[in-house]
């Protein structure tokens, strides 16, 4: 049994990377300062003694080096971050969580002699795709300030961390969903926003035509990377693009949610957004190959998921 510190963990993905190394005996340390954190993904393991939460900014180094020192973590998984709205809103605290904060993170573990470290980069950083699917080697086309944090965390990780040898892996999530999301997420997450209306019986908004696609992927197969790298020795300082491969454009989906929930609502098209992401395609190559990594949740089964979270929450 190891001790494995993760940030952000009382949020969305996090919490799936703990209840996956709790379920293989390890204890879990949970770092997060509840900024869009849900009490409820933890409380049962927090219950039964199988992890600790400490709250705590990952911006503020003394207190983390605080919670490194009493919990002496052999293993880091870093998922903190602001999200990419508040990102734009709030620049400021951007830096300092994303960048700063990741560094602070990276800078315990080389003063507390952690052995390895995987951490949650992000889609963000191709911005809109030359080609797809998209590699690991596609360009940084970037326009927003969270892809430019993501992209420091990444050149941190490949510097400050390699020059302390401590092996790392890092995960450019595609579009992550799941029951567990806070609504901090709400008003970019189309998945939950759309989920909701159609709930409510009110008209969902499209930006554009409907033909944008995005890569779903549910956030328990995104906490199963993180976990498949952590242990793996052989595999080191390599940045994995994690999506399932299949373009579902939003016309498809709002079909297949009104489906799945019974009842459909009008739809309002609007002017589209220059800013959005027209389409987002991963290839699940390298993944596959070096971790052996595939997607279990299907989008339909992922749904339902949600669909079942929210009546039974309700
Ligand atoms: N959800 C997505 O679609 C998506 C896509 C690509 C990348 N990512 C990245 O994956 C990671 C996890 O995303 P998520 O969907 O689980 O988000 P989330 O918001 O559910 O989880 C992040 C957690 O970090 C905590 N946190 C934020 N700032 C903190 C700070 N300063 N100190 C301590 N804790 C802090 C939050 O309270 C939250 O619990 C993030 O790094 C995110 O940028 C997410």
């Amino acid at each position: 049994m190891s001790v494995v510190l993760v940030t952000g963990a009382a949020g969305n993905i996090g919490s799936f990377i703990a209840d996956q190394l709790i379920e293989q005996g390890h204890f879990v340390v949970i770092v997060d300062n509840f900024y869009n954190a849900k009490l409820d993904n933890i409380r049962e393991h927090l219950h039964r003694g199988a992890a600790a939460l400490e709250v705590c900014d990952i911006a503020n180094y003394r207190t983390l080096q605080r919670v490194f020192a009493k919990w002496k973590p052999e293993y880091v998984s870093h998922q903190a971050s602001m999200m990419i709205m508040d990102s734009r809103e709030f620049p400021f605290d951007a830096i300092d969580v994303n960048i700063k904060g990741t560094f602070h993170v990276i800078q315990a573990a080389v003063e507390h002699g952690v052995r390895r470290m995987t951490f949650a980069s992000s889609a963000s950083v191709f911005g809109n795709p030359r080609y797809v699917p998209v590699d690991e080697e596609h360009p940084f086309d970037n326009q927003t300030l969270y892809g430019a944090t993501k992209i420091a965390q990444e050149a941190l990780y490949r510097s400050w961390a390699f020059r302390h040898q401590i092996p790392w892996c890092g995960f450019r999530y595609y579009n992550t969903y799941s029951e567990r999301q806070g609504m901090g997420a709400f008003y970019t997450q189309v998945f939950q926003k759309w989920i909701l209306l159609i709930d409510k019986g009110e008209p969902i908004q499209i930006y554009g035509d409907g033909q944008q696609t995005m890569d779903l992927i549910h956030s328990e197969d995104c906490a199963r990377a993180n976990v498949a790298a952590m242990f793996r020795e052989d595999v080191a300082n390599e940045l994995f693009n994690v999506g399932t491969g299949i373009e579902t454009s939003l016309n498809e989906l709002k079909e297949m949610l009104f489906r799945k929930m019974g009842k459909s609502v009008p739809v309002e098209y609007l002017p589209d957004d220059e800013h959005l992401v027209r389409r987002r395609q991963c290839s699940t190559k390298k993944i596959r190959q070096m971790l052996g990594f595939a997607p279990r949740v299907s989008l339909e089964e992922g749904i339902e998921r949600y669909i079942h979270h929210m009546r039974a929450t309700d």
